[in-house]
């Protein structure tokens, strides 16, 4: 089943009559059986888009749809919703079972049918052995796999997940994001996951929907957006390390940076900011563009170049080279830069020109 935000828009009034627009005029469809992650820095109002697709929140203005149905005004326990909170709570009293059973109870499931049910979802996320623990004696993945259990014993049309890996630490966040992946195909269950990790959001999600100031930036697959981002913020909030940004200058269909070419641009004369990505550098004894090597960091396959005082700006830039060159700092390297590696943005609007 797909879900339609269609011009959804939600404000925050404070006790003081300032108001927040958290979400601004948002329209999206969500392809049924997919995992979408939504993407952006915080306070960009991903929590509150779930928090109005799961019916804890009434956006001011818009309409929500599950398939053809006009679920606005429904009741959250009428949605058919499991959803994971960013700080997911277990109820510390209880065993596992007892956690994971729990929304059955209010639904008066037979208690036989609930254990299995139980049981079941304890299987799939892998937990199956730990019902009778307390939270508490569980590491944070299993917690996490308890919390994501206790949403699908419901049988939701939707999953809707916020930051669900954020209380993991980086070998335990790897595994368990493989995980949701591996339930989300077994179940072929639509999935909303909520993070602000371009990287956890780029390499599980089948589409990502990337959002800042509560409006859609992109939406597309992670390879695509990053490809081709459509503006300066999603250039700069994909990929690791970023993007390398440069003061450029479009003149006569060419785009220069420190008056030389590095690009052809069929724009009009302007001031321009041009995103290099750190793999788009090729070394080249004839390259168009000469760096000094500030420092370098070799980490397995690939060595960073680290150059600074380019354009006498405070920045420094990161170049990706198979870890084979043996550069040095100091050194002087001619590159050349591939044509799909770089894009050139409006210095104004941010607009990818
Ligand atoms: N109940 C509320 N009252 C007033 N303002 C709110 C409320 N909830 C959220 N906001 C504001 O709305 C904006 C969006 O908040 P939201 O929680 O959706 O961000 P987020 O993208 O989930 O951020 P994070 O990554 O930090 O969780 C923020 O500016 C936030 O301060
Ligand atoms: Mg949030």
């Amino acid at each position: 089943m797909d879900i339609t935000l269609k011009e959804i828009t939600k404000i925050f009034q404070a006790k003081d009559k300032s108001e927040t627009v958290a979400v601004n005029d948002f329209n999206i469809t969500i392809p049924s059986g997919k995992l979408i992650g939504l993407l952006g820095p915080s306070g960009c109002g991903k929590s509150t888009t779930l928090y109005m697709i799961a019916g804890l929140l009434t956006p001011n203005h818009g309409r929500i749809y599950f398939g053809d149905e006009d679920v606005t005004d429904m009741a959250p326990e009428d949605r058919g919703i499991g959803l994971v909170f960013q700080n997911y709570a277990l109820y510390p009293h209880m065993t596992v079972r007892q956690n994971i059973m729990f929304p059955l109870e209010n639904i008066k499931v037979p208690k036989e049918e609930a254990l299995k049910r139980a049981q079941d979802m304890a299987d799939l996320v892998g937990i199956g052995e730990l019902m009778n623990r307390k939270p508490k004696q569980l590491s944070g993945g299993q917690q996490q796999r308890v919390a994501i259990a206790r949403a699908l014993v419901k049988k939701p049309r939707v999953l809707l997940l916020d930051e669900p890996l954020s209380n993991l630490d980086a070998r335990l966040r790897l595994a368990t994001r493989e995980e949701i992946k591996r339930i989300q195909r077994e179940t072929g269950i639509t999935t909303i996951f909520v993070t602000h990790d371009q990287e956890e959001a780029m390499s599980i999600s089948d589409e990502i929907i990337l959002m800042d100031l509560g409006i859609k930036q992109q939406v597309g697959e992670p390879q695509d957006v990053y490809d081709e981002p459509k503006n300066l913020f999603v250039a700069k909030f994909l990929g690791t390390p970023p993007i390398n940004l440069m003061p450029g200058e479009i003149k006569n269909k060419q785009v220069l940076i420190r008056g030389s070419k590095v690009t052809g641009k069929a724009a009009k004369n302007q001031e321009v900011v041009v995103g290099i990505r750190p793999e788009g550098f090729e070394i080249d004894p004839n390259g168009i563009m000469e760096l000094e090597v500030y420092m370098v960091e070799t980490i397995g396959r690939d060595t960073t170049l680290i150059i600074k005082n380019f354009n006498d700006s405070a920045k420094s830039y990161r170049i990706i080279v198979d870890a084979r060159h043996r550069i040095k700092p100091g050194d002087k390297v001619k590159f050349n830069i591939e044509s799909d590696k770089i894009f050139v943005f409006n210095r104004e609007t941010g607009e990818r020109l």
